[in-house]
């Protein structure tokens, strides 16, 4: 989409962040109410943020064969990421060069790409093969029709695609979260459940919701809140870095699961049974245990709706376990309840912000995130 130039409605608000921002964690208060509800805000997100960010579109290994494909959208711009005859991954405009129609739908493999509407057909890197009764058509080359390339690194496992030909790489930018979770070896945890959902709730609640630990022993007591003292959060040292967030807990000895297998060499001491909670700007999140990961990445589709696609993924101890299947279910059981319960708490606040009477109130000090993400929106959507 053409770039929303900054009207009354969005300098407004944009003044108003500038305040929030500016404040320190003992002052800061939520985020004005307009950043969830403005459709014009909405719209320069998506070209200031979502337009030019790396975003998080799932698991590499979940695309193991030549032909297994994904699907995400990046702002108004679907893509497809198809695992190539080579091995690489290649993202793409997934965007049919006929009359536009939208080729791929949701996950699968595929040997050609065949757009539903007319069958033209692209191989797996993209480039035209086959349309029918174009003979009669002028300056009809099908050999210099492709579907344009959309940047696409894995990091971590996690495929990051965007559409920003000049953003450093994933690499670079997270090169200290590298180092704050490289023992954990995140990049040999293997997905074994992913699922989308629509939840009626503007993004920046979902990810504000997912960086607190806060409302853990609260929205959470009967799932991840158990077993957690939150008191004990404990935030990176220095400045905040400009492109993610994080604050690392730890279970308590007798916790059931987010605890390293036996057979974990990789961490050591009181790190086997730690968790990082990451947060890459705008909107992965995951937690990283010794055990297991699971993360979120979020598509708004409005200021009130947000397409969410969600993972959970296997430390390659636990994949080697007999009684894999039964632990899969019940960690998939555990994190559906935690899901629901986070459902209920952002649909909640949805509904809270675009009331008359309601005002943004007071942080805590293990709400030093959601200041965080107040700053990285403003530099985003000012810049
Ligand atoms: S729109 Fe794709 S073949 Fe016609
Ligand atoms: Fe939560």
């Amino acid at each position: 989409m053409a770039a929303p130039r900054l009207n009354a409605e969005t300098k407004a608000i944009i003044a108003k962040l500038k305040d929030h921002a500016g404040r320190k964690l003992a002052d800061a208060f939520t985020m004005p109410k307009e950043v969830y509800t403005s459709g014009a805000f909405h719209d320069l997100e998506l070209s200031r943020v979502f337009e030019r960010e790396w975003l998080c579109a799932g698991r590499a290994e979940t695309l193991p064969k030549a032909g297994d494909f994904m699907t995400y959208r990046i702002g108004n711009q679907p893509v497809a990421i198809v695992r190539q005859k080579d091995g690489s991954l290649s993202a793409f405009s997934n965007v049919c060069r006929h009359r536009m129609m939208t080729l791929l739908e949701g996950k699968g493999s595929c040997r050609r790409i065949v757009c539903p509407y007319h069958a033209w057909t692209y191989d797996l890197d993209g480039s035209l093969i086959a349309a029918k009764h174009m003979e009669q058509t002028n300056r009809f080359d099908m050999a210099k029709v492709k579907l344009p390339k959309v940047r696409c690194e894995v990091w971590n496992g996690w495929i990051y695609i965007t559409l920003n030909a000049k953003a450093p790489t994933p690499a670079m930018k997270l090169a200290a979260l590298d180092e704050i979770i490289a023992d954990y070896g995140a990049g040999d945890y293997v997905e074994v459940d992913t699922q989308e959902h629509v939840w009626q709730t503007n993004w920046k609640l979902l990810t504000e919701n997912f960086m607190e630990g806060y409302h853990l022993p609260v929205t959470h007591r009967k799932t991840v809140g158990a077993y957690f003292p939150v008191e004990d959060t404990r935030f990176g040292e220095g400045e905040a870095d400009d492109a993610f967030t994080f604050q690392w807990f730890t279970k308590t000895e007798d916790a059931p699961v987010g605890t390293a297998h036996k057979k974990n060499k990789r961490l050591k001491g009181d790190m086997r049974r730690t968790s990082v909670l990451g947060s890459v700007y705008p909107c992965h999140m995951f937690v990283l245990a010794p055990d297991h990961l699971w993360y979120l990445s979020l598509q708004p589709l409005g200021p009130g709706e947000v397409q969410i696609r969600y993972g959970l993924a296997f430390a390659p101890e636990l994949m080697a376990e007999k009684k894999l299947a039964a632990r899969i279910t019940e960690a998939k059981t555990y994190l559906d309840a935690t899901n629901e319960e986070d459902r209920g708490v952002v649909e909640g606040l949805y509904r809270g912000v675009q009331a008359p009477l309601a005002e943004p109130g007071p942080l805590s000090w293990l709400e030093k995130e959601n200041l965080d993400f107040t700053r990285y929106l403003l530099r985003s959507v000012a810049s």
